[in-house]
């Protein structure tokens, strides 16, 4: 029986209504399968900790985490906390600290489910951006100087290594193997930032030489969304930079029909460090406690959680539960045209694991 151990990390807003959700999700599915088993522990940790003690986790909270075979999170984002002390303080954090540099984010249409792109259903749209997770826009590096003063400046340098360029896109190269189409998109901005974008178009081609059998194609990320909207069956993988690939990701989500369905994956691929799960949406504090939170995001996100820890049956199961529901249609959450509640579309899950 494998035993796997599991940090949750439900943080703030409408990530302690879906994480909750998920983990019944995860035991209802561990359950019945019967082969494995989860050890969860919660850590609650983000803006009310923050409020509390001054910092969204201890000082410790990787060396704690360092010993878990994931880390399922929920969201930060606090009206009273300022954006990057929460994220720098947890999310990036963890990110960085366990050198989580492949973010996989998914995006299809799930059966039953109404794009904005109303003629387009589920063949059109299948897609996975691969997103640039440790350097780049997001490094942190630059400052400020002259502060208040009318000649202040404000800095913010992009970071591009060759090694950084070179893993994530291995990464996705390897990963559009495995699918049927073989397609790999990168997208950069190398025509107006002639520096490190011209150093992924280069990099990108000399990887091309190493897989023949990807066809592989050059998009600007201007282009690129037109793209999306236009012709989403053009796109299979996509490869971006950190902050590229986060603007694409939301229009992703929402061209397959809410920002509530968008899954997550923070990699380490080489499982030196655990991996971090989590839906895409944020903390949504405008529909905090109403129990009306779209719980598909994280159930979308356990199935890749399941698929890093080996179980690529049960990640199925998983899946198909999920397409069971919205094809059905009676228990769709209200940003999907739905009046189902975070616990009604919950049951609705789990009702189909018990029954598969
Ligand atoms: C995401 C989010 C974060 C990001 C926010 C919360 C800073 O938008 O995961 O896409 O930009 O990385
Ligand atoms: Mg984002």
């Amino acid at each position: 029986m494998h035993q796997y151990k599991i940090a949750v990390i439900p943080a703030d807003g409408i990530g302690k209504e879906v994480i909750p959700a998920g983990v019944q999700v995860l035991e209802t599915l561990a359950e019945k399968d019967g082969t494995f088993v989860f050890n969860f522990e919660t850590f609650p940790w983000g803006s009310d900790y923050y409020h509390q003690y001054g910092k969204m986790m201890p000082k410790d909270g990787l060396d704690t985490l360092k010993n878990f075979d994931a880390i399922f999170f929920g969201a930060v984002g606090h009206p009273t906390v300022p954006d990057h002390i929460s994220l720098w303080g947890l999310r990036l954090a963890i990110c960085q600290g366990f050198d989580q540099y492949a973010n996989v984010r998914p995006a299809r249409i799930l059966p039953g489910i109404i794009s904005p792109l109303r003629s387009r259903g589920e063949k059109d749209l299948d897609w996975i951006i691969i997103r640039e997770n440790s350097e780049g826009e997001y490094a942190g590096v630059g400052g400020r100087a002259h502060r208040g003063h009318s000649q202040e400046v404000g800095m913010e340098v992009s970071v591009f290594t060759r090694s950084g360029v070179q893993r994530i896109m291995r990464f996705a190269f390897e990963l559009s193997r495995q699918r049927s189409r073989k397609l790999l998109t990168m997208v950069t901005k190398s025509n107006a930032q002639r520096h490190g974008m011209v150093m992924w178009d280069e990099i990108f081609a000399e990887l091309s030489m190493e897989y023949p059998d990807i066809t592989t194609d050059r998009v600007l990320v201007d282009a690129i969304t037109t793209r999306m909207v236009l012709h989403p069956e053009t796109l299979d993988v996509i490869v971006a930079t950190n902050l590229h690939a986060d603007i694409l990701s939301d229009l992703a989500a929402a061209l397959s029909g809410s920002l509530g369905i968008g899954p997550t994956a923070n990699l380490n691929p080489e499982k030196k460090f655990p991996s971090m799960f989590e839906p895409i949406h944020g903390s949504a504090f405008d529909i905090m406690s109403k129990g009306i939170a779209n719980p598909l995001g994280t159930f979308w996100t356990a199935v890749l959680m399941l698929e890093h820890l080996g179980e690529k049956q049960a990640a199925v199961k998983l899946m198909q539960a999920i397409e069971t529901v919205t094809r059905a249609g009676a228990s769709l959450p209200i940003d999907l045209g739905g009046q189902a509640t975070t616990a009604q579309v919950t049951d609705a899950v789990c009702t189909v694991l018990q029954q598969s």
